[in-house]
């Protein structure tokens, strides 16, 4: 058994049949037992690469290894996957207890009705449903209909579970509360499961590690503090993080960072985050907010905008060189609207990229 590579995807790409390259030689692995979130913005391909893991969209090329065994000439119904799509799909007019155990009562591992029951309020127990078994999907709430859809794709006791955006639905602290009992659940069992999301928070929660995708094209392969902290480019820089990183137009000339009203030394820039030596030029300074603070020996000073709250913190906004910049600062800072600040940068902190996005620093 391969429990390093228990999913394994290599070179994948999909070409839809109007021409469009959804997917673009896409590699990763999947550790036995893992919860790897798929991550992206709308329209990047998550639906694409889960479609193609399940079965029902065929690869343009590349393999998709199951166990160590290729999967792609596979019926979906012999890859012992669950799939909880987007959109439940429950039967409306089938009970609870109807919905979760129809999968054991069709195709060729159907079971007897009373094994059926037996399995299906096991994992109705598991899921916190057992006492909606009478009641059809229409007099359930959001949140209790997602569980039906997920103790309903368990049944099958698959050895992969795919999720593809199961919490959009849901309202925010209903989503919170449900990713807990996901990730608990998934744990419990033990199965290894790929979850789909468009929001960075969720899957920062919910992740062992997150795969973060745009345009058909890995971004980053990485455990969740990692997008944060050390972004491979451009891109994942500005897609993690709330509020989202600031960003400042450069030019390197002699040793020097040239902003708009700043200039910094690049001897004061740690020296072990290089990535590679650095030619003059134009580049992009990015910092999270919470490393541009108020000091008296500031890089720039600024006008502060707006002041808005977020639970312990406070995000004060300015203008810098005419965009709406960030700075988050703890509650107890004495900063008001109007009033005219120094900040500073923290230079071992921040990041630098070249104009297409890779990251330099
Ligand atoms: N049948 C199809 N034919 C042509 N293009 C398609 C087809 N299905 C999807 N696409 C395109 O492929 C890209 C990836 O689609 P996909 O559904 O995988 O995105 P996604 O990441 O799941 O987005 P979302 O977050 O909106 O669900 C999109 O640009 C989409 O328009
Ligand atoms: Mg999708």
């Amino acid at each position: 058994m391969n429990n390093e590579k228990f999913v394994e995807v290599k070179n994948l790409r999909k070409v839809y049949d109007n021409g469009y390259e959804a997917i673009k030689n896409v590699s990763f692995s999947v550790k036995k037992g893992d919860l790897v979130c798929l991550l992206g913005p709308s329209g990047c391909g998550k639906t694409t690469i889960l479609n193609m893991l399940a079965g029902l969209l065929f690869p343009t090329s590349g393999d998709i290894l199951f166990d160590g065994k290729s999967v792609v000439k596979t019926e979906p119904k012999d890859r012992q996957i669950g799939y909880v799509f987007q959109n439940y799909a429950l039967y409306p007019h089938m009970t609870v207890l109807q919905n979760v155990m129809f999968p054991l009562t069709v195709g060729k591992n159907k079971k007897s009705k009373e094994e059926a029951e037996k399995v299906a309020r096991k994992y109705m127990d598991l899921t916190q449903i057992t006492e909606f078994a009478n009641q059809k999907p229409g007099s359930l709430s959001g949140g209790q209909q997602q569980r039906v859809a997920i103790a309903r794709a368990l049944v099958q006791e698959p050895k992969i579970l795919l999720m593809d955006e199961p919490l959009s639905n849901l309202d925010a602290r209903l989503r919170l509360k449900i990713r807990e009992e996901i990730r608990a659940l998934v744990k419990k069992v033990g199965i290894t499961t790929l979850f789909v999301t468009h929001d960075q928070e969720e899957a920062l929660s919910i992740g062992d590690e997150i795969i973060l995708f745009n345009d058909g094209v890995i971004q980053q392969d990485d455990l969740g503090q990692n997008f944060y902290l050390e972004p491979n480019n451009y891109f994942v820089a500005n897609f993690v993080g709330n509020p989202v990183i600031d960003n400042f137009k450069v030019e390197i000339k002699d040793g020097k960072v040239i902003g708009s009203d700043f200039e910094l030394n690049l001897d004061d820039f740690d020296n072990s985050r290089f990535k590679r030596e650095i030619s003059d030029g134009q580049y992009i300074l990015s910092v999270r907010p919470e490393n541009i603070q108020p000091d008296e020996n500031g890089h720039f000073e600024a006008e502060i905008k707006d002041v808005e709250l977020i639970g312990r913190e406070r995000i004060l906004k300015f203008d810098h060189e005419a965009v709406q910049t960030r700075s988050l600062v703890n509650l107890e800072v004495p900063i008001k609207a109007g009033d005219k600040v120094a900040l500073k940068m923290r230079l071992d902190r921040v990041f630098l990229f070249t104009p297409e996005g890779e990251r330099v620093y």
